[in-house]
């Protein structure tokens, strides 16, 4: 069982802004970061956590064997730390059936989509290239299924004729920062979960396909 049932661990493997506004949210009053995760030793995420005196790990993926074996190594790393919840953050490797399982329900992910439209990588030029006129983020329960367990919530952004994939890149991570920390938060405080037939949950009410719409601004 975790010994603190606020404390989250971050998992990472680039820049950390996502991070960086969890870091800048978290309270005493609702979630503490209690370790950050990195598979990529250069990842500048590392610097923010070390910046704010988060104590954080590195496991280089390329230096296992196996999926299988990376998933264990990453397994004891995060309970090293106890966490009630794992966040991933931009963690760029794909999670075996066994390390999902193992913490089902407590593992969320942020997918700059509109979910299930877009799973997988490179979303804001796939967007553009398909013509679409919206486009925005999801915060999801991690399951077996890439990109694809329960959506949480979502915001929506309107698509513009001057857009680019870095213009949408800027205007999603705006957007990351607002509902990420917010959705932790609805976690640690018990607000937020997700049963065996992978339904999410928010205050007892199971949600809809695309989950909350937090559209802020
Ligand atoms: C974000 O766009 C997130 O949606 C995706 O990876 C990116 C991470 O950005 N999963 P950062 O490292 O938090 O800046």
């Amino acid at each position: 069982m975790p010994n603190n049932d606020r404390s989250v661990v971050v998992l990472i493997s680039g820049n950390g802004s996502n991070l960086q506004a969890l870091i800048e949210q978290s309270t005493s009053d609702n979630y503490k970061i209690v370790g950050v995760i990195s598979n990529k030793a250069n990842a500048y995420g590392l610097k923010r956590a070390e910046q704010n005196h988060i104590p954080s790990t590195v496991l280089d993926h390329r230096e296992y064997e196996s999926r299988d074996l990376f998933d264990q190594a990453l397994a004891e790393a995060i309970d090293s730390f106890s966490p009630s919840l794992i966040v991933l953050a931009g963690f760029m490797r794909i999670l075996g059936t066994q390390f999902v399982e193992r913490y089902q329900g407590r593992i969320l992910n942020i997918h700059p989509s509109l979910l299930p439209d877009y799973p997988g990588i490179n979303t804001h030029q796939r967007v553009l290239d398909a013509g679409e006129k919206r486009h925005g983020v999801s915060v999801h329960f991690v399951t077996g299924k890439l990109d694809g367990g329960p959506v949480i919530a979502q915001v929506p952004i309107d698509i513009e004729s001057t857009d680019t994939a870095d213009t949408l890149a800027n205007k999603i991570h705006k957007k990351e920062h607002i509902i990420y920390p917010a959705v932790v938060s609805w976690f640690v405080d018990g607000r937020l979960s997700m049963d065996a037939n992978d339904i999410a949950y928010l205050d007892g009410e199971a949600l809809s396909a695309s989950g909350t719409n937090l559209a802020t601004t």
